[in-house]
């Protein structure tokens, strides 16, 4: 990669068609794909929108295409980095075992609401039946089109025994196909002028969850995201930010000690919150740097849904909505991390990260994972009506997946190769190995960040 300093002290890197320079990211609009590759590209592209996908993509794209898209989940080894989030698709044996059988890398299990050993649930009200979801076309501020599911529904709603019939038979289906299943949960957080915490919520739902990991799950530490959710900030309970700092110094330490140690690992996946972009930013400050007891998170997901309080749905005003304008603030929250990282802004390291929002295509993808981020959950892809995946047979899974990797002008494939070309991340073995995209951040790509 050629560097060049411009007349302000800048450094300038000319790949390809693209400049980037420390301030922009941005990638082009279409990928540059080395000329031997395009062609097979687009036959693949072609000959899987009807032909069953490979069978273990993974090893086909090292083999056909010199990628390799290993990559982790914190912890826990992934063979790709394409999860289902939590939410209405996971909430199911059969849609598990879909995730399984398509070869998804990850599943995050929907959110159950913690109570405690009698059945007390402090946040009772989020236990409510789901409704009906609808995929909807959205513009972003920028003009950029996309797609958004409004609801009206919150967390898991039938029994907390259900959930952990599921959560072990979803971990039996896992195993065969080296799917990482996840629990998900919603403890309880003080209100604005409640000081008590429900340590009895904490102590019991983690214990009981750890039980069913320690039995059927693959050995080693429980892994479990916890949700803040985006319709939370919405409430009358975000509106205090301090409010929101202190539950974020405080969860991990809350879910840590509530069960022996060495039994559990926590996520804390981070809400978009009500307030101003710089909040953002004060969140993952207090998250990263200000744990109670130096005891935080083992791993953040970046970042849930938006929350529009003028848009309705069926009566409800005020709800969560995805779309372009979640990716931007997202990149943008990531990209002004990476920015402070590198000038040394915080004392403990920046957590493993995985990326939700808007995650649609591979070109996305790539974007969170030149700010760091290792893995991306999906929900709104798997809602898509379906003339918005090219292939045109198989289950909604099998579409996604296609979309997600094969297509030539968005999809992974084709964007790895742009990388591997334009910013020289290719390994000793000739290989572009997705981590290496993930790490670029704090090698080659730090320059980008550091002004
Ligand atoms: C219908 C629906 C239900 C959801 N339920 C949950 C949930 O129970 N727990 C959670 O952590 N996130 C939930 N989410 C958020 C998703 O997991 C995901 O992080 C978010 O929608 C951003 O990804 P996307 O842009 O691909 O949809 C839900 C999202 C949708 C659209």
């Amino acid at each position: 990669m050629e560097g060049v300093k411009t007349a302000d002290g800048k450094t300038k890197h000319t790949i390809m068609t693209q400049t980037f320079t420390s301030k922009s990211l941005q990638l082009p609009d279409r990928p540059e794909v080395p000329v031997p590759y395009r062609q097979r590209l687009a036959e693949d592209f072609e000959r899987y929108r009807v032909e069953p996908l490979p069978q273990a993509i993974e090893a086909f794209l090292l083999e056909r295409y010199g990628l390799d898209v290993g990559t982790r989940y914190a912890d826990w080894p992934l063979k790709n980095p394409f999860g289902k989030a939590s939410g209405q698709l996971s909430n199911k044996l059969y849609q598990v075992k879909a995730d399984a059988e398509t070869g998804l890398g990850f599943v995050i299990l929907k959110t159950v609401i913690a109570q405690d050993a009698k059945g007390d649930q402090s946040m009772a009200a989020w236990a409510i039946m789901e409704t009906l979801m609808q995929a909807e076309p959205i513009v972003g501020k920028t003009g950029m089109k996309g797609w958004t599911v409004s609801w009206k529904g919150r967390g898991w709603y039938e029994s907390f025994q259900a959930y952990l019939d599921f959560f072990e038979a979803s971990l039996k289906e896992a195993r065969a196909h080296h799917l990482l299943v996840i629990p998900s949960c919603k403890y309880h957080l003080p209100m604005p002028g409640e000081e008590a915490w429900r340590t009895e919520e904490y102590a019991y739902t983690t214990d009981q969850l750890c039980r069913v990991w320690e039995r059927a799950g693959p050995g080693g530490p429980m892994p479990i995201e916890k949700d803040f959710s985006p319709t939370l900030a919405g409430s009358d309970r975000a509106r205090q930010k301090e409010k929101v700092l202190e539950w974020l110094r405080r969860v991990p330490k809350m879910i840590q000690s509530s069960v022996t140690p060495g039994r559990v690992k926590v996520g804390l996946k981070i809400m978009n919150a009500v307030f101003e972009d710089e909040f953002q930013l004060e969140m993952l400050k207090a998250t990263i740097d200000e744990s109670e007891d130096g005891v935080g998170p083992d791993w953040l997901i970046y970042a849930n849904r938006l929350f529009d309080p003028a848009r309705e749905f069926q009566g409800k005003k005020g709800i969560a909505v995805g779309g372009p304008d979640l990716s931007d603030r997202n990149l943008w929250a990531l990209g002004e991390l990476r920015r402070r990282e590198a000038q040394g802004a915080f004392r403990r390291p920046v957590p493993p990260i995985s990326g939700t929002g808007d995650i649609g295509t591979g070109r996305m993808a790539v974007q969170y994972a030149l700010r760091g981020v290792e893995n991306f959950q999906m929900h709104t892809l798997f809602q898509l009506p379906h003339t918005e995946y090219p292939r045109r047979a198989g289950s909604r899974n099998e579409k996604v997946m296609h979309r997600l990797f094969f297509d030539p002008e968005t999809g992974l494939i084709a964007w790895l190769l742009h990388l591997g070309h334009a910013l020289g991340i290719v390994g000793p073995d000739g290989i572009t190995h997705f981590r290496d995209v993930v790490d670029w951040h704090r090698g080659p790509g730090r320059e980008f960040f550091q002004e």
